[in-house]
């Protein structure tokens, strides 16, 4: 399918979704703590996306996955079901929101600490966070998907750290996952050049050990092959005439 090139009254409601989507991740924000279940996150994140925000939930029933929400502890590195295991004092997880508003998608995830991290859980974040944000300074039009790849490549690998390879940032818009794909590794000036109009996510996940991963029986959570810890960061941006705009940022200045 070809990319598609949001009208103004597209980029509007891409707007107004994206709002809500950091919102979510606000809300939930006081609750990611140890002795909490990521059953009790999701139903948390369900209610308010459904009551206050009078929005969809899109991961709930996408092509089966069975919650509102992923919610994504440690090793795992995405997709992660929420369940009834309690957060410990150290895990990193990742949430990751996902609304549907007048048709069309917003995409987030931050990865929260549940108490105080180990220094190679602080750093993997740290990093990641990083990886997304080098990233999305560089979007204007006349770049090359390939550049952003080859920025978050470089910040990981610098690092000492692995980019998962499997799993990719997308176009996005009236459908979930759109293209193109928006890989994390890469090389400069390959690929596909940006055009004003276009919404995409950028989503890297790096892992402090090696990029393999390998799929749960569950069909859904994907973890490191290796059983080291991964962090995650995205957001949903959309090219401008002149830059980028973040449509999924906080309003608050502490969040991202
Ligand atoms: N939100 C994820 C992404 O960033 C996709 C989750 S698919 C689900 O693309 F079904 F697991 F929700
Ligand atoms: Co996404
Ligand atoms: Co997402």
């Amino acid at each position: 399918m070809a990319v598609s090139i949001k009208k103004p009254d597209e980029i509007k409601k891409m707007r107004v979704v994206g709002r809500l989507t950091a919102q979510v991740l606000d809300m939930i924000t006081p609750y990611v703590v140890p002795g909490t279940t990521t059953e009790e996150l999701n139903q948390r994140c369900h209610d308010y996306i459904v009551s206050e925000l009078n929005s969809i939930p899109a991961p709930l029933n996408y092509r089966g996955f069975p919650k509102s929400i992923c919610t994504s502890v440690n090793h795992v590195i995405c997709h992660g079901i929420p369940g009834e295991k309690r957060l410990k004092q150290g895990d990193i997880i990742n949430i990751d929101v996902t609304l549907i508003k007048d048709g069309y998608h917003g995409d987030a995830s931050r990865t929260f600490f549940a108490g105080k991290p180990s220094i190679l859980g602080e750093r993997v974040t740290r990093i990641s966070k990083e990886c997304l944000e080098k990233a999305i300074e560089l979007v204007k039009p006349g770049l090359f998907l390939g550049d952003i790849g080859s920025a978050i490549q470089q910040h990981a690998e610098n690092a000492g750290f692995s980019v998962v390879r499997k799993y990719c940032g997308h176009g996005i818009g009236k459908e979930f996952h759109e293209d193109p794909q928006v890989l994390h590794y890469g090389n400069p000036g390959t690929g596909l050049e940006l055009q004003p109009g276009m919404t995409f996510t950028i989503e890297p996940m790096i892992n402090t050990g090696k990029a393999d991963t390998r799929l749960l029986g569950d069909g859904w959570t994907v973890i490191t092959r290796d059983h080291g810890l991964s962090a995650q960061w995205e957001h949903t941006v959309l090219v401008t005439e002149t830059g980028v705009e973040i449509l999924t940022q906080s309003e608050h200045a502490d969040n991202s």
